[in-house]
């Protein structure tokens, strides 16, 4: 499948999975595979980590105001000034953040409250508001996502989203609410949101998972009940950190060592045996959790390579960015699953 169109089947993409498991990285990763191919990118960033931005080698503060992370041609890297709302320019990322309470700041600023929001927000109501309704931070943050959406600023806004626990309940907060409230504008936010949710063509959910038993059966499990209790379409797994294969794995060290007529000390042809054999047990390990992987959830995978690298920065971005390309291009696959 051709990578601009992988990209633009649904405007919202939520990268979702267990905690660790690389969400952030894959959606630096995709936002820079989808910027290579010509399109606008808006990276939303929920908790203000600065996890995107220093993969793309930039050591700015996300904000709510935002920042370009990748620029197309001649254009600077530097701060965005979003409530202009001007469209992200095609080959370009921008990042922000978008916490609850600047959500509601805002949202009470365009209903003609400006002037009391401020002082709802420091007198802490708003926390006793949240805690009242469960999932009104929620719908707020969601709320913006969608205003966002439908402002069709970027080609594609990739979601950065809390760790699979928190996911459920950030996901099925409006659904929730739109059962319990009988009216007035939470229930109209809420329904928006769930409006959006249940359009495949507006978004779509990437669970991103590691080639690990733990890791596969629980993006298993939230693949289901992310279909079943939010009724969200789901895109591809990105199956991340994946060891490439190593030829002459299967070979022991002292035969290979004998054929390419090397001689070591006994002790360290005991260690290079001893990796030998982690890295086959591991890559057995893998290979069978992919299988698994492949017959109980009836998604194509994306497979990202684990990088021997001491952090992700630019050039590792490229490699993942790449991989995930190359997975794409082969997603017409009836199998879905890429080689
Ligand atoms: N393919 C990879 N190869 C090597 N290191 C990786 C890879 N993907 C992610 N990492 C590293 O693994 C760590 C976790 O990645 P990341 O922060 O993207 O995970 P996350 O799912 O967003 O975590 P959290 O749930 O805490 O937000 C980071 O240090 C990241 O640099
Ligand atoms: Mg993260």
């Amino acid at each position: 499948m051709d990578v601009s169109a992988f990209c633009i089947q649904s405007r919202v993409l939520i990268v979702a999975g267990k905690g660790g498991v690389g969400k952030t990285t894959m959606v630096a990763a995709l936002a820079h595979m989808a910027a290579g191919a010509g399109l606008s990118v808006l990276v939303v960033e929920l908790e203000g980590r600065p996890g995107v931005a220093t993969a793309f080698g930039s050591d700015d503060e996300l904000g709510y105001a935002g920042s370009v992370l990748r620029a197309a041609g001649a254009s600077s890297l530097g701060d965005v000034d979003f409530d202009n709302l001007a469209k992200v320019p095609a080959g370009t990322v921008q990042a922000r953040t978008i916490t609850p309470d600047d959500a509601l700041l805002e949202y009470l600023a365009d209903h003609g409250l400006r002037r009391i929001s401020k002082r709802l927000l420091s007198s802490g109501i708003v926390d006793i508001v949240a805690g009242a309704i469960p999932g009104v931070r929620d719908i707020l943050v969601l709320g913006k996502v969608k205003q966002i959406e439908r402002s069709g600023i970027a080609d594609l806004v990739l979601v950065d989203a809390p760790a699979t626990g928190h996911t459920m309940t950030f996901l099925s907060s409006a659904g929730g609410l739109l059962d319990a409230a009988r009216g007035g504008p939470i229930r109209s936010q809420a329904a928006d949101v769930v409006q959006l949710l249940s359009d495949p063509a507006r978004c779509q959910v990437a669970l991103v998972t590691l080639p690990e038993e733990m890791p596969v059966s629980e993006a298993i499990e939230a693949a289901y009940q992310l279909e079943d209790k939010v009724g969200i379409a789901l895109g591809p797994v990105i199956v991340n950190a994946c060891y490439p294969p190593m030829p002459g794995l299967a070979t022991p060290a002292e035969d290979t060592l004998r054929s390419a007529g090397i001689t070591l000390e006994a002790e360290l042809v005991t260690s290079l045996e001893a990796a030998r054999q982690f890295r086959l047990t591991r890559q057995e390990l893998q290979e069978e959790q992919l299988q698994r992987l492949a017959h109980e959830l009836p998604l194509p995978q994306l497979r990202v390579p684990f990088l021997f690298a001491a952090s992700i920065g630019p050039s590792e971005l490229d490699v993942l960015s790449e991989a995930l390309a190359t997975g794409v291009k082969a997603l017409h696959d009836p199998a879905g699953v890429v080689p």
